[in-house]
C-alpha cells in the first residue's frame, strides 16, 4: 500500500554518545526519589522492547523492495541497538546501588516477549511497535520542549542520556511507520496496535515503577503526592500521551505531519560534538 503522506527520507545518523553513568547519584531526578523511581522503570523496559521493534521492523523490511527504505530501517536499527545498549548499563548501576531488578526482568520478558509477542501475527507486532514508535517520540517532544524540568533539576548525565534518546526516536519517527505501510497499511490493525501499545506501556511502567518503589523504604503514599506536587510537568504527560492518542487514530495519519523535528535538529546540533561514531 502506498504511503499516505509523502514521507521525509533523510537518513538518520548513528551516533554513540559518550554518556558516563557510573557517578550518576541515586536520587538523580531533583533529589526525588519518587521522581527517580518513576523515570529509572523506564530502563527496566525499554532495552527489551527496543530489541522487540528491531526484531519486527527488521522482519516486516525483508518483504519490502524499496532500497532507500532497506538503508533507513538499518539506520532505525543501528539508532535503537544502542539506545538500548546505554539504558542497559544504566541497569548494571541499579544493581550496583542495591535495587533487585532480575526476577522484574524475568517475568517481564517472559510474558511480553515469550507469551504475548511470540501469539501475535507479525503484522499486529508491527503495528504495536508502530504505535509505540509514535507514543514514545511524542513523549521525547515533551520532554525536549523548553522548561521541562529534566533539563533543569536532573543529573547531567542522564538528563543527556534521555535527550538524546528523545532527539533520536523524533529523528527517525517514520520509519517504522513507512514499513508498516508498505507491508500491510491495515487502519484496523494498526488501531488494534494502539490500544495494546497503550495498555502494555503504560502497565509495564506502572509495575516497574511499584517494584522499585517497594523496595525504597523512603517512598509511601503520602511522600508519592509531594513527590509528583515538586514537578507539576509530570502531571501533563497525561494530556502529552492523549493528543498522541487522537493523532494517531486519523486515517491520513503520518508521523512525518508532526512539526517537532526543528527541536530534535537543534538539540542534536549541539549535542554531536559530544560524539563519537556516525552513521
Ligand atoms: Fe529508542
Ligand atoms: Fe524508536
Amino acid at each position: 500500500m502506498a504511503a499516505l503522506f509523502e514521507p521525509v527520507r533523510d537518513l538518520p545518523t548513528i551516533r554513540r554518545p559518550h554518556i558516563n553513568l557510573e557517578a550518576v547519584p541515586r536520587d538523580w531526578y531533583g533529589g526525588s526519589p519518587e521522581i527517580t523511581c518513576f523515570v529509572n522503570a523506564l530502563h527496566l523496559f525499554i532495552p527489551a522492547g527496543e530489541t522487540f521493534f528491531v526484531r519486527t521492523v527488521n522482519a516486516a523490511s525483508r518483504t519490502i523492495p524499496d532500497p532507500l527504505l532497506k538503508e533507513q530501517v538499518a539506520r532505525f536499527v543501528g539508532q535503537e541497538i544502542i539506545h538500548g545498549q546505554l539504558h542497559r548499563s544504566y541497569q548494571r548501576m541499579q544493581i550496583d546501588q542495591g535495587q533487585e531488578i532480575s526476577s522484574w526482568l524475568c517475568w517481564y520478558e517472559q510474558l511480553a516477549y515469550g507469551r504475548m509477542e511470540a501469539r501475535r501475527p507479525l503484522v499486529l507486532n508491527l503495528s504495536i511497535t508502530v504505535a509505540l514508535e509514535h507514543l514514545i517520540s511524542s513523549l521525547g517532544e515533551w520532554i525536549l520542549k523548553p522548561g521541562h524540568s529534566l533539563a533543569q533539576v536532573a543529573d547531567p548525565e542522564m538528563a543527556a542520556l534521555f535527550h538524546w534518546h528523545a532527539a533520536e526516536e523524533i529523528e527517525h519517527k517514520a520509519i517504522a511507520f513507512d514499513v508498516y505501510h508498505a507491508f500491510s497499511g491495515n487502519l484496523f490493525i494498526r488501531w488494534l496496535g494502539l490500544v495494546i501499545a497503550l495498555g502494555e506501556m503504560l502497565s509495564f511502567w506502572l509495575s516497574a515503577s511499584w517494584h522499585l518503589a517497594r523496595q525504597d523504604s523512603r517512598i509511601k503514599a503520602s511522600t508519592l503526592v509531594h513527590g509528583f506536587a515538586k514537578f507539576p510537568d509530570f502531571l501533563s504527560i497525561i494530556p502529552c500521551l492523549l493528543r498522541a492518542t487522537w493523532l494517531y487514530m486519523w486515517p491520513g495519519f503520518h508521523p512525518n505531519k508532526i512539526n517537532n523535528d526543528a527541536l530534535a535538529a537543534e538539540f542534536l546540533r549541539e549535542f554531536d560534538p559530544m560524539m563519537t561514531g556516525g552513521g
